[in-house]
């Protein structure tokens, strides 16, 4: 492991989860969730934040100011605080109480968005409350990872080469979409290259990333009340959707191995395991996927029997298993 003197200077662990004795399947989880931030958000954070710093936006006064779910909220609080710069974090209930007090600890401002937008749902009322911010008072910089290039880029020059590097001749690559930044930034780069896995697209039931109608979604991280602004379906070979039931259910069956693994890792890899069975019947193609943070965030939902009975029913807290 390096030895770092900024907290953002660590990004990529290069830490693999080999699922092969579990799912007879050749299949990785690339984790994303050791570093200081606990996510894939940290590398986003540390880019934003370095264009700011290039393009001269980021000024002596500059509060920056984002909306998140909570791992760019706290991602985002980690480089502001070690560069002197206030932050604004503005986030919905949705978000985790330890998130909440970690970004709080490192200094941020935060806001709680309680009440939904009619249309844009609880996304639209924190991007307008952002806006609202940034009206008010000049010093306020929106980063805003929906729209800014750094976000896709981060991961077009850290997390696809990364893979590329350790897997050379990779089949299928799963990620996730959320601001569609990993995606597009994985897409981008393995469109690039003559030898390019598939590129799989996974979103949660009841997002309008990849299509379908619009629901409520109760695990923080994944999925869009409207198509995220970056995403580029021209760019993705597959999509696939799965509900948050689905999620749970993985994400407890990867739990009973051992490895606790955030809610969304457990939605991409249920789409993952499902595009498998598929298109890969004879059990001989090579797959990533992109595990965005661990699980120990979702104590009170994912883990939480009483939290997954009452919001999905006895099903889902059923006895751990993969899915058929
Ligand atoms: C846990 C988790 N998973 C997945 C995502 C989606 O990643 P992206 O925004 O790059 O689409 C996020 C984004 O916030 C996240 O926090």
């Amino acid at each position: 492991m390096p030895i770092v003197s900024a907290p953002h200077a660590l990004v990529d662990s290069d830490v693999y989860v080999d699922l092969r004795p579990h799912l007879g399947r050749d299949i990785y989880l690339k984790c994303e969730g050791f570093n200081f931030g606990g996510s894939a958000k940290m590398r986003v954070a540390a880019a934003m934040v370095a264009a700011a710093e290039r393009d001269g936006s980021l000024r002596p006064d500059t509060v920056l100011v984002e909306s998140s779910s909570g791992n760019l909220g706290l991602a985002l609080s980690i480089v502001a605080a070690n560069k002197g710069v206030a932050f604004t974090c503005v986030t919905d209930r949705r978000c985790n109480a330890t998130t909440m007090q970690a970004m709080i600890a490192l200094g941020t401002d935060v806001i709680v968005i309680e009440e939904p937008d009619p249309v844009d749902g609880l996304l639209g009322a924190r991007k307008a409350r952002v806006q609202q911010l940034c009206r008010r008072d000049p010093r306020f910089l929106w980063l805003n990872q929906y729209e800014n290039p750094a976000n896709w880029m981060a991961h077009y020059e850290g997390t696809a080469p990364a893979i590329a590097k350790r897997f050379p001749a990779l089949d299928a690559l799963f990620i996730g979409a959320g601001t569609c930044g990993t995606l597009m930034g994985c897409a981008r780069y393995f469109k690039e290259n003559a030898v390019a896995p598939r590129i799989v697209a996974v979103d949660v039931i009841g997002s309008a990333n990849l299509g379908g109608k619009t629901g409520p979604r109760m695990i923080p991280g994944l999925g869009s009340t409207v198509p995220a602004r970056a995403l580029d379906l021209s760019l993705v070979d597959e999509t696939v959707q799965v509900s948050e039931e689905d999620t749970i259910r993985i994400c407890r069956a990867l739990a009973a191995t051992g490895f606790l693994f955030g809610g969304s890792t457990g939605t991409v890899l249920g789409g993952a395991l499902r595009w498998l069975d598929r298109h890969d019947t004879d059990r001989s193609l090579r797959s990533v996927v992109i595990a965005p943070d661990l699980g120990d965030r979702y104590m009170d939902t994912v883990y939480n029997d009483d939290w997954v009975l009452e919001n999905f029913g006895p099903r889902a807290v059923q006895a751990a298993a993969w899915p058929e």
